[in-house]
């Protein structure tokens, strides 16, 4: 538990590391993980701190993270040569838990997955990720969907949403991915295969905070509502481009491409 100090002098040093839409962005994606956390029955404390402190490492230049991730976690080398954007995640453990060593290993490990995710995902880790897409500051196409089904679908299912919203921009966009992406991929495949009905369901309507109910139904207008014909034309890149990603990391950053669609920065 992260009291109310503690987490003004978070906020406080994370404005003083980042850059300022960096630190719009982290505070959108604190205040998407509490209310993801609030509906979804997750504890709103880890959540919002979580979110905080998701991008921390930010702050460092790739050759600072690349020397960061070989030393300190077990990210390959050919990732840390060639998807440097995702790297943040991994040496973002280390790096708070120096600077703040009462967070707990629920709060990294959300941390640690808010790029490439895991076949394997805490509910924290859910909201965490899917917060970081979701934000208020994130303004592309497709983000619509995804915020329209929070409390409407499972949140196994909206975590679903969100990666293959993901995945999508990386392969449109031609960027790199994370072979551990892939896994990760085709376990959440496989496994919403297995559940009733070919997918997680929907929330249960009595709101009781309980295990979500599958709902056949959900799984239709969840599908439907992430087309995967019009990605292309509304998540684009617009800025870093050496940043590929293994799975896409949202900034608040955005702007509007001659041809009309809504530019937003993934990295
Ligand atoms: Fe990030
Ligand atoms: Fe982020």
């Amino acid at each position: 538990m992260v009291d109310a100090d503690r987490f003004e002098e978070m906020r406080q040093r994370l404005q003083a590391r980042v850059k300022p839409s960096r630190y719009a962005h982290s505070m959108g994606v604190s205040q998407a993980a509490e209310q993801l956390a609030r509906i979804y029955g997750v504890n709103e404390n880890d959540a919002a701190v979580a979110g905080l402190l998701h991008d921390w490492d930010k702050a460092l230049s790739f050759k600072q993270l690349r020397k960061l991730a070989k030393k300190h976690t077990k990210v390959p080398k050919a990732v840390r040569k060639n998807i440097p954007g995702v790297l943040h995640a991994y040496t973002a453990p280390y790096s708070l838990k120096k600077e703040f060593p009462e967070l707990t290993d629920e709060v990294l490990q959300a941390i640690e997955r808010h790029t490439c995710a895991a076949p394997e995902m805490a509910d924290l880790d859910m909201v965490v990720f899917i917060a970081d897409i979701i934000e208020p500051g994130r303004t592309f196409g497709d983000v619509a969907p995804l915020r329209e089904a929070v409390g409407e679908v499972s949140l196994e299912e909206l975590f679903y949403m969100t990666y293959k919203a993901t995945m999508i921009y990386l392969l449109e966009d031609d960027k790199a991915i994370h072979p551990d992406s892939l896994d990760t991929w085709n376990a959440w495949v496989a496994a919403r295969e297995a559940s009733e009905g070919g997918c997680f369901g929907s929330v249960s309507a009595d709101g009781d905070g309980e295990e979500p109910e599958a709902d056949a139904d959900s799984c239709a207008s969840s599908e439907s509502e992430v087309p995967e014909g019009e990605t292309s034309q509304t998540v684009q890149v617009a800025e870093a481009p050496a940043a590929s990603a293994g799975v896409a990391e949202a900034t608040s950053a955005s702007s509007v491409r001659s041809n009309g669609a809504r530019v937003i920065t993934i990295e």
